[in-house]
């Protein structure tokens, strides 16, 4: 089943969240399952939308409780709604200094709180440039084979290569398929067997432009887009996309 994952960062939908919410909620999903990941303040607000359509955070604590200021829990992002939660982004990675045993403590908690995880995972163009690229990849699967997979619970793979977000410079179809092909093989070897046909979705600069070359081989099992998601009709696009495909 083909998701499709909003992920909004620290941004609102120009027109409006209700209008937004409309519009995306408007649409014939198929099987396609469309996720919105706003900031934590607006998750109630997105659930009470009643626009059919499921909720999803885009960070979350390694801690259920205490003095963490700041920090937001996976079982408040429950209460609040949310049934995902984006995991080990790369600005999260980048910009906030979170590293994999963080991110796999993350990825723990989340599970046993009973959140579905999109773990996100992506090589930067030094190692894309250096022919390192599944060795990375691989690398990432590994560190993050907690214990908590066991419980066979869902989690989402997100191919997000760092180069390609937020710069208009998506990955090719072809690029993306040849990639998908190593991290299931990576899933296969390091992750519990209940994993080894996750979903893996494609995001980086992905929009209603490129979005037929992307499913055109076959093997991406949907999209997590930033800035297009902003924009419903573009976002729209992108489902109709996929649903192509
Ligand atoms: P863009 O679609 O803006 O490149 O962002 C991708 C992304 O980071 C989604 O999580």
């Amino acid at each position: 089943m083909p998701y499709l994952i909003a992920n909004w960062k620290m941004n609102l939908p120009p027109e409006g969240i209700d209008a937004y919410m409309a519009t995306v909620g408007a649409a014939e999903p198929g099987d396609v399952t469309i996720v919105v990941c706003p900031p934590f303040p607006f998750l109630r607000t997105l659930g009470a939308c009643g626009a059919g359509v499921c909720v999803g955070a885009q960070n979350c604590s390694d801690q259920q409780s205490g003095a963490f200021t700041g920090e937001v829990a996976p079982s408040m992002l429950r209460r609040s709604g949310a049934d995902f939660v984006i995991l080990g982004h790369s600005e999260r990675r980048t910009l906030f200094h979170e590293n994999d045993a963080l991110i796999a403590r993350k990825l723990s908690l989340a599970l046993e709180t009973g959140l579905t995880p999109v773990l996100c995972i992506g090589e930067d163009l030094r190692v894309r440039d250096s022919g390192q690229v599944s060795r990375f990849l691989a690398d990432q699967i590994k560190v993050a084979a907690v214990d908590a997979l066991a419980s066979g619970e869902k989690v989402i793979l997100a191919y997000e290569p760092i180069w390609a977000i937020g710069t208009g410079r998506n990955a090719s179809g072809a690029m993306v398929a040849e990639t998908l092909v190593e991290i299931r093989a990576a899933l296969e070897r390091f992750w519990p067997a209940a994993h080894a046909r996750a979903p893996i979705l494609y995001g980086g600069s992905v929009t209603p432009d490129n979005v037929d070359d992307l499913v055109e081989h076959g093997t991406i099992d949907g999209f997590l887009v930033g800035g297009a998601s902003l924009d419903a009709r573009k976002f729209l696009a992108i489902h109709a996309g996929l649903r192509r495909g």
